[in-house]
């Protein structure tokens, strides 16, 4: 079996990727000397370099790295080792031309970038497969390896192919899923439009077309090119757990629900060994440090809520958006440490050195164009030593609170063209909820809608368009065993092909709501309605409303004004020992948290009020011992309550009843007993 951690490696992870083959070796010297300095314990190598050791077809070089590797192992350093299959070497796109994705709408892509890759082609699996036997049979035993770091980021910036290989290996998969073409006639409605289809061969990949195709065959397609991308990645980890054994395998997601939405965590997450992540700021005016815990949170989910790690992360700006700010003091270790609260087993980021050429020589590094004068630096060094005090927390697990229902493939179908709004999306209302549950100082665990909920006193559904029958029944089965559930607007309405659900809207929910859903009457840009509560509180509500007849359900709030004016907005619905919310409109952050004070009074999870916004509090928990992370992104000093005493990891002082908090800092609280 292969380890579940980086093998070798006995304290958290520290470091970033290392690409030595943009200086000379000398400087290589001066980065051991100064990772060394900053307490770095592991480095990605390798993970662009095929060009490097295979610089002709069947002719490899592999003394350099050979060379680092050894200088790693000397001083004590651990490696992530890339297999290069992210980016092959211009020969053999020269000699198979073919293995460049084609968009949608025909345009080959070319060499010079990188992720140029059509994963249908036969010729790149095979090279693929040959420099990853050829890493594996060479460095299995090198006393550095601690990891397999397979390829880069799958899904990005390609995230499906449109090619003739493509088309044809489409047309196997859906036999495979299908068996017949009536069973894809059928599961795609293709009697609407006449796009009736009598052999699989007449199948194309849904590329560019008159108007908007046909929604089952574009989610199919988002499924197919998934499961793909996942068959390379495994055949990649099947030759490393062959020659390798022993040693885990990663591949980095990027569950941030921004930078990557074509791959399914949830299927990739029982694949890899140790789950991964890569997470950078997004400079849109929201609090990153929300966005950071939600993509943590969800990172953790996937992993089962095993120990993750953060592969990737910036010290500063990025320099892939229109506007890179650069971080704030203190703000890098609150970010990573943030992630280590969450679950990961360390902090690591790109890269280490920051290079002088090539399309990213404006994003930070840990050792920065400034070099080490800087405050970049002296803050990496700080960030080394706290993570050098925190080496216990390692194997504890994040404790959470709640649950939120999330589904790559319900996301894909929500996105599809020809909706009722526009202006509705589905990622905004996760975000949305995911805030306010934050705000309410709620550990968040993501959850797949056919998981076991029962470990969860509330479960949120922000807004889960497709769910099977079988979702359905899971989130009855809950309420029924006394779960609290919220459901928002346009959210049980199709099954996994995208067809309505029998009946009234929302098929999968109706039963356990306690309501039908009789009409969708999306609000235009501007809009908004007032929504009146039981004590006579006034709600704001837009972009949507629907006319809502409740059945076993009770009214909560009403709309006062509006398109759906004295219907339900918010109801309740009792069902056996537990209750089920449910909201049509799109609540602000005010909304929201009443909709969740409410919610959270059925569920017995008392309010948090002692602590301020913007202060985090998380706690770890195993058999090393129970640790509270406080976090202040506010700019006021705080005292944050504790559960006993306890020492402080990152000062070593002692705490009792409360712990000072002063703005910008991060305190970890390891409690006695
Ligand atoms: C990641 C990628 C890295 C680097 C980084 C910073 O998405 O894996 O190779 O490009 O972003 O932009």
């Amino acid at each position: 079996m292969p380890e579940t951690t980086p093998t070798g490696l006995t304290r958290l992870a520290f470091g970033g990727d290392y690409n030595p083959e943009q200086w000379p070796e000398n400087v290589w010297h001066e980065d051991v000397r100064l990772m060394r300095e900053a307490g770095v314990t592991m480095v990605s190598v390798g993970i662009f370099s095929w060009a490097l050791l295979e610089p002709s077809p069947g002719e490899y070089d592999f003394d350099w790295l050979d060379r680092l590797l050894d200088l790693l192992h000397e001083n004590g350093i651990r490696a992530d080792l890339g297999t290069p299959t992210v980016v092959p070497p211009v020969w053999f796109y020269r000699a198979h031309p073919e293995a460049l994705p084609v968009a949608a709408d025909g345009t080959r892509y070319e060499f010079g970038s990188r992720g140029a890759i059509c994963h249908s082609n036969a010729d790149y699996r095979a090279a693929a497969a040959t420099i990853t036997t050829q890493l594996a049979e060479r460095y299995a035993d090198h006393p550095a390896l601690a990891m397999w770091h397979v390829h880069n980021e799958y899904g990005v910036p390609v995230s499906a192919c449109y090619c003739d290989s493509c088309a044809a290996h489409f047309r196997r998969w859906l036999a495979a899923r299908y068996e017949t073409v009536d069973a894809v006639n059928e599961a795609w409605g293709t009697a609407f439009w006449g796009q009736r289809y009598t052999d699989f061969d007449q199948i194309n990949p849904p590329r560019v077309a008159p108007t908007v195709g046909n929604p089952g065959q574009t989610l199919d397609y988002k499924r197919f090119a998934d499961a793909t991308m996942r068959e390379n990645f495994c055949a990649e980890r099947d030759i490393l757990h062959r020659l390798a054994p022993g040693i885990p395998v990663t591949t980095n997601f990027m569950t941030a629900l921004s930078q990557c939405d074509s791959v399914d965590y949830w299927a990739w997450g029982r694949e890899v060994d140790i789950v991964t992540n890569d997470h950078y700021l997004i400079t849109d005016g929201r609090r990153t440090h929300v966005n950071l815990a939600m993509a943590a949170d969800l990172t953790r989910s996937v992993a089962g809520g095993a120990p993750w790690l953060l592969l990737e992360h910036s010290t500063s700006g990025i320099n892939w958006q229109p506007r890179n700010p650069a971080k704030t003091p203190g703000q890098m270790a609150r970010n990573s440490l943030a992630h280590v609260a969450r679950g990961s087993e360390g902090a690591m980021f790109f890269q280490w050195r920051q290079s002088r050429r090539g399309a990213e020589k404006f994003h930070s590094a840990m050792v920065p164009h400034a070099g080490t004068e800087s405050r970049v630096w002296r803050e990496v060094v700080e960030l080394g030593a706290s993570l050098d005090s925190l080496s216990t927390i390692r194997g504890t697990r994040t404790q959470a609170d709640v649950a939120v229902l999330w589904d790559w493939h319900s996301w894909w179908a929500q996105n599809l063209a020809w909706r009722p709004s526009e202006d509705h999306d589905a990622r905004e209302r996760a975000d949305s909820f995911y805030e306010a549950l934050y705000d309410r100082h709620l550990t968040v665990d993501f959850a797949h809608p056919e998981a076991d909920l029962s470990a969860y006193p509330l479960v949120v559904v922000p807004a889960l368009y497709l769910m099977t029958e079988a979702a359905g029944s899971n989130v009855r089965a809950y309420v029924e065993n006394g779960g609290t559930l919220v459901v928002s607007y346009f959210s049980g309405i199709v099954d996994e092909h995208d067809a309505v659900h029998e009946g009234a809207y929302p098929g999968a929910l109706r039963d356990v709501l306690g309501l039908t859903v009789e009409e969708f009457s999306p609000l235009l840009p501007g809009q908004s309605v007032r929504v009146t509560g039981p004590d006579g509180s006034e709600l704001t509500g837009d972009v949507w409303t629907e006319f809502v007849v409740p059945r076993d359900a009770e009214t909560v709030w009403t709309y006062a004004d509006g398109p759906a004016a004295g219907l339900p907005a918010v109801t309740r619905h009792h069902l056996v020992a537990g209750s089920a919310w449910y909201v049509s409109t799109r609540l602000d952050a005010q909304g929201l948290d009443a909709l969740l004070g409410w919610a959270s009074d059925d569920a017995g999870i008392a309010p948090r009020a002692d602590l301020p916004r913007d202060v985090e509090v998380v706690r770890r928990v195993g058999e090393s011992g129970t640790y509270l992370f406080a976090i202040n992104h506010s700019s006021s000093d705080v005292k944050v309550p504790l559960d006993g005493h306890g020492t402080e990891l990152l000062t070593g002082e002692r705490a009792a009843g409360r712990v000072a908090l002063p703005a910008g800092a991060v305190r970890v609280v390891r409690l006695d007993g």
